[in-house]
């Protein structure tokens, strides 16, 4: 959530921090801010809405060589100028990523010392009580050393000190934080794609890590105020720099990246029709997959392939509930964590209380160097590449197929899996191609809403397809068990209520069919994502070849990917961003 950037430079410093924080939008876009030093005068320029109305407002020559910039995902305090970062109190100036638990308590005690406050946030809360600190001590690195003990939350901060112009600091605890360093200056950011321009050197910061730097130098100490030196990496693929390579939007791109994505997956984790190298799960009586969002939902697909094929039973809990709720653990459950950007607090969180229970941790995650690849005992990396667009399409798909590969690991059907697989990435293409979504689109996108229905499998697909289409389109519409439907929410059924239905398990889809004609019966029209060519129980069918068990129902993937595309295409939608969403969510 939010998305931090900060550089110190002679030169372009404007210029390049704005470059970084636009590839940040996609952590938050209610409002965004930047403060930076000219003439030895701090400038302060907020504007609500996406960054491009503070674009607008923006002096690119002005002479800054030091600044610090903020994108929004609001969490205190609406969407507007006044609660916009950066926040200033006395000498402080600050930006901030993350939730402050403790600053109304904190808010009180500041007011008494006199400080007066303009907006309803936390982060300005966290302002006044630097300052308040450094108007004790008179040191930043003495008050930073402080600040974990009185900060309750979740942050990560860059500084500006008014007594010490040329210098940011900055500090982090759960919320993403790396420094770029480059012979033109150097940086902090919330996430690598804010530093490609500048640098592809990178510093990835842990819990505490206190940050002091200028245009020449960098220094790092922990919590006891002494230095440290941390490893400095490289980010090997920088021409994956953040443009839409001709696509309309991101998620476009990134939809037409999952063939190779696929082929990518086959040939690091498979051989010869085995799969190689990869975390044996064989030795776990229990498995609880804990994830949030779509990565929950390819948990649901990863629970149908390891009980089906690995014969271990497994729970999918969604992780803001696992942390607070009463679990099992036993010495032989594995809690597999699930997540694209590796940094959802919630998944973060569950992992560490299975970390405090010594259960053994696997996460399946897209980022490297994220704090959950990080924490966990065993990682496995998915390998799609920088996702950018919000809702996530191609990070999905790779969770999907490394869940597959661990549930085959020695099953006697593991070769043929395998081989079938190797069709999956042409399917892919020609499903991307030869299929006319925008058809079917169109008699989607007046529906106020939809019922996304399936049986087993197909249920769990309908899960992420209908999630897909709620989050870029705002139709809303909810994924249900075919079967529970007449259980009391066919109530809802009438001629405009919208019906997509995945059917593609031949084990059970005369019961979903059955289910369908139920729902026809009250006068919806049924669209349906299928391989079944012959019965007559859709108005609209993308009908899809039929590819046995395995392949059937990840063929399913792109289509519901781009059927929800066209949907909110055609509803002149903001794909890539949609409206309240971010793309890490960094906060409870
Ligand atoms: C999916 O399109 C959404 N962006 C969201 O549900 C996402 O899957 C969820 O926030 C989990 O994110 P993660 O995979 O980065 O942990």
């Amino acid at each position: 959530m939010c998305g931090i950037v900060s550089y110190a430079s002679d030169k372009d410093v404007i210029k390049r921090i704005m470059t970084g924080l636009k590839s940040l939008e996609y952590r938050g876009y209610d409002s965004s801010g930047i403060a930076y030093i000219k003439d030895d005068n701090i400038n302060i320029i907020k504007r609500e809405g996406p960054i491009k109305n503070l674009d607008k407002v923006l002096d690119y020559e002005d002479e800054a060589y030091v600044g610090i910039a903020h994108t929004r995902w609001a969490t205190h305090g609406k969407a507007d100028d006044i609660n916009s970062h950066p926040h200033r109190q006395g000498k402080i100036t600050l930006v901030h990523n993350g939730i402050i638990e403790n600053y109304a308590e904190l808010k009180k005690e500041l007011i008494k010392k006199g400080y007066k406050f303009k907006s309803e946030t936390d982060t300005e809360v966290a302002a006044a009580t630097i300052d308040d600190l450094y108007n004790k001590y008179n040191n930043m690195l003495e008050v930073l050393s402080k600040i974990p003990s009185i900060l309750k939350g979740s942050y990560a901060l860059n500084i500006i000190c008014d007594d010490k112009i040329d210098t940011i600091y900055g500090i982090r605890k759960d919320c993403p934080l790396i420094v770029g360093l480059s012979k033109t200056g150097n940086m902090m950011a919330s996430d690598i794609p804010a530093i490609l321009h500048v640098t592809n050197k990178y510093i990835v910061l842990d819990n505490d890590d206190i940050v002091v730097l200028n245009k020449d130098n960098v220094k790092i100490y922990n919590n006891k105020k002494e230095e440290i030196t941390k490893k400095i990496k490289e980010f090997d693929n920088t021409e994956e720099v953040i443009s839409k390579n001709g696509y309309d939007h991101f998620m476009l791109k990134e939809i037409n990246e999952e063939p190779e994505v696929v082929k990518k997956l086959i040939s690091l984790y498979t051989k010869d029709g085995k799969v190689k190298d990869l975390f044996n799960i064989k030795k776990y009586k229990n498995i609880d997959i804990v994830a949030c969002g779509s990565a929950s939902f390819a948990g649901q697909i990863g629970k149908y392939f390891i009980e089906k094929y690995a014969g271990i039973r497994v729970n999918v809990y969604f992780a803001s509930e696992y942390r607070y709720q009463t679990n099992f653990f036993t010495k032989d459950t594995l809690v597999i964590l699930i997540s694209q950007s590796g940094e959802t607090a919630d998944t973060l969180a569950a992992l560490k209380l299975a970390k405090e229970n010594n259960i053994d941790t696997l996460a399946i995650v897209n980022r490297r160097d994220s704090s959950i690849a990080r924490e966990a005992k065993y990682v496995i990396y998915t390998e799609a590449g920088i996702e950018i667009a919000v809702a996530t399409t191609k990070a999905y798909l790779a969770q999907v197929l490394v869940l597959l590969f661990l549930a085959i690991q020695g099953n006697k059907k593991e070769k043929d899996i395998l081989d079938e697989l190797k069709k999956l990435p042409n399917i892919m293409i020609k499903y991307i191609n030869d299929y006319d979504y925008f058809k079917i689109a169109k008699l989607v996108k007046n529906k106020e809403h939809v019922f996304y229905l399936g049986r087993g499998i197909d249920y769990y697909l309908s899960m992420e397809g209908s999630l897909k289409l709620k989050e870029i389109s705002y139709i809303h519409s909810e994924a249900f068990q075919a079967g529970e439907l007449k259980h009391g929410s066919i109530s809802l059924i009438d001629e405009d209520f919208g019906v997509i239905s995945v059917v593609t398990d031949k084990s059970i889809s005369d019961k979903t069919i059955s289910n369908l004609k139920e729902v026809a019966a009250r006068g919806a029209k049924i669209i349906s994502i299928t391989n079944n060519k012959d019965d007559h129980f859709a108005d609209y069918k993308i009908l899809l070849e039929d590819y046995g068990e395995v392949l059937g129902p990840l063929s399913v993937i792109i289509p519901m990917q781009l059927l929800a595309y066209n949907v909110a295409k055609l509803k002149g939608c903001d794909i890539d961003k949609p409206r309240n969403l971010a793309k890490s969510v960094t906060v409870e």
